[in-house]
């Protein structure tokens, strides 16, 4: 009987310690748990309060070429600024946000152990992220695979020629969904709609709530009504020792 009441309270325990609407995924450069982080840089500052990323890696995720992951934005000529800083805020997204537990899946990678799988972003971070970019120039669709490394940092394989933006993505859609092989999915929903990821905000981190949503409308009512029968197994446990 004592046993299994332990090992009922044990399970409860386990399946609360694992918040997915405050966690930090197992990651390359992730804190374990998400908490107040005092002075993030410039446009990862919105995350402060609550992040999952140190400040050493927001200052480092606005360098070119930063130890991060020894990415090169100007594989094809440099960069515009515009454009670029749509990427260093995909960056801070990635490395501080703590709400991003309901599309965390495990991978088996070299640099990482667990992804984000099509997360909803929200119709204007995604347009806007194209709008900036669509005069640059790159090789490849997936930026996460098929890089020639050799030099240590990326490099378009041979088989790879620079082209227009708008030929590569010739959408805002095939931009977000295909840049970073699927983390991101495309929405036709505004940011005040709620039930989209910004990338870009200002003031409280509007995407807690955006999780919530996702989380008590899939799995979470699911795993929640789990809890609940687990709780109840344990009461009458207790009724029945007392
Ligand atoms: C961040 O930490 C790394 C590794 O400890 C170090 O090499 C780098 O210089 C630091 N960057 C900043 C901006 O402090």
């Amino acid at each position: 009987m004592w046993g299994r009441l332990i090992l009922l309270l044990a399970l409860t325990s386990s399946t609360l310690s694992l918040d997915k609407l405050n966690m930090c995924m197992d990651a390359k450069h992730h804190k374990v748990q998400p908490g107040p982080e005092g002075l993030l840089y410039k446009q990862c500052s919105p995350w402060q309060s609550n992040a999952c990323c140190t400040a050493n890696t927001t200052e480092e995720a606005h360098d070119d070429n930063s130890y991060l992951y020894n990415f090169n934005w100007n594989h094809c000529g440099i960069m515009s600024d515009n454009c670029k800083r749509h990427f260093i805020q995909d960056t801070c997204f990635y490395e501080c946000s703590p709400h991003l537990g309901p599309w965390i899946q495990k991978v088996e990678q070299s640099w990482r152990k667990e992804r984000i799988l099509d997360v909803p972003l929200c119709k204007e971070d995604c347009h806007s992220w194209w709008d900036d970019c669509k005069n640059d120039i790159t090789c490849k669709t997936d930026w996460h695979y098929g890089w020639d490394w050799t030099s240590g940092t990326n490099q378009c394989p041979l088989n790879a020629k620079c082209r227009k933006w708008t030929d590569v993505y010739p959408t805002p859609q095939s931009m977000c969904e295909q840049i970073w092989s699927k983390s991101y999915l495309y929405t036709e929903l505004a940011k005040d709609s709620g039930k989209c990821m910004q990338l870009w905000f200002t003031g409280p981190n509007p995407n807690q709530k955006v999780a919530e949503y996702y989380l008590n409308k899939g799995s979470g009512t699911h795993h929640n009504s789990y809890l609940v029968a687990l709780l109840l197994l344990s009461v009458t446990s207790l009724n029945v020792l007392f």
